[in-house]
Formats: C-alpha cells, sequence, structure tokens
C-alpha cells in the first residue's frame, strides 16, 4: 500500500552529504557508488526526478535496439536501463552490473558531486535532461501520492514549499540541476531540456544518436521518435509502470496517481496562483539568472 496523508511522519528521508534522501537508497551504497568502475561506452541518463527519466529511457533504448520494439518491450524498460543507485530487494542495481555487457544503460537521479568519480571525471557519457521547475514541481507533488517512499502532501501550497527549501527527496532541484549545468561542456555530457523535447522530438533524438556515437538510419529515428511518443508509453505495460517492479514492491500504487500523468509543458498553469508563481519567479531567478541556464515555462 502507497502511503496515505496519515502515514507521513512515518516516511523518512535521511541526509547524505546535506542531500534527503528517500529509504531505498542506503548510504554505503552511496558512498561505493563514487568508487564505481566506469566504461567508455556507459550510458546514465541523470535527471533530478519527473525532468523526463522515462521519456530518455525510451528513446536511449530504442536507439540501442535501431527502434525494434519487440527486443525494447520483451521486458521492462527499468531492466534494460535500470535505476543505478536503487536498493529494491537485496541489493543496489549497480552492484549487479558487473556481468551486464556493454553499452550498459543506466538512469540515476545522482547529485554531481554524489555520481561516480570517473564519470565527473569524463569517461562514460552522460545525458542530463532538465525540465522547468514549475512543471517539474507539479509532476513532482502528484507522483508523492503515488509513491510509497515519498512523504504524501498535505496540500499543494505545503508542497511547493517544501519542494522550494529543498526539503523533499532529492533536496533543491536548484542544488542538482546546477551541479550538472556546471559541467554541461564537458565532452562526456549532453545536457539537453524537457521542452525542447516536446518542441521538436527529432531533432534531440538525433542529438542523443550522434552523442553516443551509435550510427542510425532516418528511417530508425522515425521510429524512435514513433515509439517514444507519450501515449504510445502510457499504454505499453513495458513502460507504464502499471504492474512493473516498484508496483510488485509496493513503492507504487497506480491507485492513487498515474506515472505517465500528462506529458506536456505548462500544466503548472493550472496549480499556481498568481502569487506563488511571481515568489516562485523571484527565487529561480535569483538562482538561475547569472547561470546562464534557461526555460521555457509554456
Ligand atoms: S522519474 O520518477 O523521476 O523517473 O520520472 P520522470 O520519468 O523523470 O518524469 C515523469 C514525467 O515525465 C513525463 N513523461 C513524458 N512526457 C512527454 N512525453 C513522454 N514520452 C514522456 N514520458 C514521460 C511523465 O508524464 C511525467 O510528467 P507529468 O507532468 O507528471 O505527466
Amino acid at each position: 500500500m502507497a502511503a496515505g496523508v496519515d502515514d507521513r511522519d512515518r516516511v523518512e528521508y535521511h541526509m547524505y552529504k546535506g542531500v534527503p534522501l528517500p529509504s531505498h537508497l542506503d548510504p554505503k551504497d552511496m558512498d561505493d557508488i563514487q568508487d564505481f568502475t566506469v566504461r567508455d561506452d556507459d550510458v546514465f541518463i541523470i535527471t533530478y526526478p519527473k525532468s523526463g527519466t522515462a521519456w530518455l529511457q525510451r528513446i536511449v533504448s530504442l536507439l540501442h535496439f535501431g527502434g525494434d520494439v519487440s527486443k525494447t518491450d520483451r521486458k521492462e524498460q527499468d531492466e534494460l536501463v535500470p535505476y543505478f543507485e536503487q536498493k529494491v530487494g537485496d541489493s543496489a542495481a549497480f552492484r549487479k552490473l558487473t556481468e551486464v555487457p556493454s553499452p550498459r544503460m543506466m538512469k540515476s537521479h545522482l547529485h554531481f558531486s554524489h555520481a561516480p568519480v570517473q564519470l565527473t571525471q569524463g569517461k562514460g557519457k552522460v545525458i542530463y535532461v532538465a525540465r522547468n521547475p514549475k512543471d517539474l514541481a507539479v509532476s513532482y507533488y502528484h507522483f508523492h501520492f503515488m509513491c510509497s517512499t515519498l512523504k504524501t502532501p498535505t496540500s499543494w501550497e505545503q508542497f511547493l514549499q517544501e519542494f522550494v527549501n529543498g526539503e523533499v527527496s532529492r533536496g533543491a532541484w536548484h542544488d542538482h540541476v546546477l551541479g550538472w549545468w556546471k559541467h554541461q561542456d564537458q565532452p562526456n555530457v549532453l545536457f539537453l531540456r524537457y521542452e525542447d523535447l516536446q518542441k521538436n522530438t527529432r531533432k534531440q533524438v538525433e542529438k542523443v544518436a550522434e552523442f553516443l556515437q551509435w550510427p542510425v538510419t532516418p528511417e530508425v529515428i522515425d521510429k524512435v521518435v514513433e515509439e517514444s511518443k507519450f501515449q504510445k508509453m502510457a499504454t505499453n505495460p513495458a513502460t507504464n509502470k502499471v504492474s512493473g517492479k516498484e508496483a510488485k514492491a509496493g513503492i507504487f500504487d497506480s491507485s492513487k496517481g498515474t506515472f505517465l500523468r500528462k506529458g506536456v509543458a505548462g500544466d503548472w498553469k493550472s496549480h499556481f496562483s498568481d502569487e506563488q508563481s511571481n515568489w516562485f519567479d523571484t527565487f529561480y531567478q535569483e538562482k538561475l539568472g547569472p547561470t546562464g541556464l534557461h526555460f521555457d515555462f509554456q
């Protein structure tokens, strides 16, 4: 069962090097991750939660299999592109990767300072996806109701305040995104935005293929664009997480929310009051303004 509002206090986050993390992240695992041996052709999809991780998992796995859904959809997406630091069952996913053939594809929500040191030093490849913080906060808010390792919000107002304060799982969004943004010029980092994927998926898919140096034909790109559409993913058991590993482990409760919820840009307008919107803009303008990182909020 996923947590209800009454269970809120039973969900604990622990602080790891100043960042609140959920219980499925073991501090010992987090320490060991830093020494993880990275391969040159490893692919890490890294995000702050709710930025488009699953979308990139789908794009990368489709590219890998030349758009062949009979190969990508044989297993749940998270089996093809495991959640690197997550511990479901006896051991964290990263500990089981030594035997996996190259190229290994992984998803992660690690901060730059918590990532494998070799990765931060330029080995392997990182696709970092960022999403405008207003839509992200809305998506994260809804996700908290269906995910039992997160504290169920008591109200949108309360959640938004905790999000801005960095009192949510994974901490302050701006710390995460800016930690990676500072390294966006590293040759092993490709920095993408969710809103650009929405506007021109094909162009972003081509960028990903070029960055990974995976030769693909225009027909494969067509197939990747088609099969990674929101509607396709929302109705596909390999990607929609309705009865996947997390549902079986009692982490996701699909009666309380939908993982592939709306998949649009601009949904924040149906949640933010004018006052909240102005306050939020001022806060993030201060954090992001000098960094050159901009987002499209439409
Ligand atoms: S998680 O839990 O952090 O891995 O979630 P993540 O996948 O990063 O984010 C989930 C949001 O991404 C949306 N999504 C998509 N949007 C458009 N097109 C495609 N194909 C797609 N796939 C996932 C998903 O719907 C969540 O956003 P919201 O706004 O809640 O709908």
